[in-house]
């Protein structure tokens, strides 16, 4: 991708997710580039497991936002490790997550008083194959309301972004059949007894973010 292309989808995405993003959290995207594993801090380096180049790009992508947001909130120089369980691990009085798809990565962090959980998912803008959908989709989910021809993969995101939300708090591991959207009320549950509130955007991407108000 060209550098004016760069800008342009960086910066459109940006806009659609400003616009859902709830009061208080911090969101950016960047598009993933050659050479982006080295925004990875010697330590996040360390605690992500070897994998294959293009997902330490991914890493990397997504920690160089994060590190923009966090020093937003006032934190500077914060390792954003990669606990075993895969989630990421945020400092002290701040939530937070991170997702990436081939070319896209996106964060969202926000102070706990605020927020007590975040999550998010990118996708591509692309209708969710038939059998992917039959293996996210229960028939207790509500996604009428959206756009037809991508409710299916606003759904996948949704759960997606939701155990990311529900996983810090609730330790457990859960399945697409473990949560319930409604995506009409904006609202998903979680067979943990979980309610997280939803926003998303649909183009140029498809953005979930979940999140829990703290009381
Ligand atoms: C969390 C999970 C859904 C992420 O999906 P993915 O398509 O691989 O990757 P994404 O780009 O969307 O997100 C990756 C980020 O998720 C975050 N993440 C991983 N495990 C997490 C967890 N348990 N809790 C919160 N966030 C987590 C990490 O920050 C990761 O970024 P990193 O690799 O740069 O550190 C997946 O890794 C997983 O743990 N799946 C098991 C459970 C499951 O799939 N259930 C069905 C969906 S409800």
């Amino acid at each position: 991708m060209r550098s004016p292309e760069i800008t342009l989808a960086q910066t459109s995405l940006l806009q659609a997710m400003i616009a859902i993003a709830p009061k208080n959290a911090r969101i950016g995207c960047r598009v993933i580039r050659d050479g982006d594993e080295a925004h990875l801090l010697p330590e996040e380096a360390h605690s992500i497991p070897a994998r294959q180049p293009a997902m330490r790009r991914a890493s990397g992508a997504a920690r160089w936002i994060a590190h923009g947001l966090l020093a937003e909130l006032g934190v500077s120089d914060a390792a954003i490790l990669r606990a075993p369980t895969g989630a990421p691990v945020w400092p002290d009085g701040i939530t937070g997550s991170l997702a990436h798809d081939d070319d896209m990565a996106v964060a969202a962090v926000a102070p706990i008083g605020h927020i007590s959980a975040l999550g998010i998912d990118v996708e591509p803008a692309q209708p969710l194959p038939d059998d992917i959908l039959a293996l996210v989709a229960t028939p207790a989910d509500r996604i009428d309301v959206a756009d037809r021809h991508l409710a299916g993969r606003i759904l996948f995101a949704a759960k997606e972004a939701v155990y990311k939300a529900s996983y810090p708090l609730d330790r457990e591991v859960l399945g697409y059949e473990d949560i319930t959207v409604d995506l009409n009320a904006g609202q998903a549950t979680t067979k943990t007894g979980r309610n997280v509130s939803l926003a998303y955007c649909v183009a140029p991407r498809v953005v979930v973010l979940a999140f829990v108000e703290t009381r």
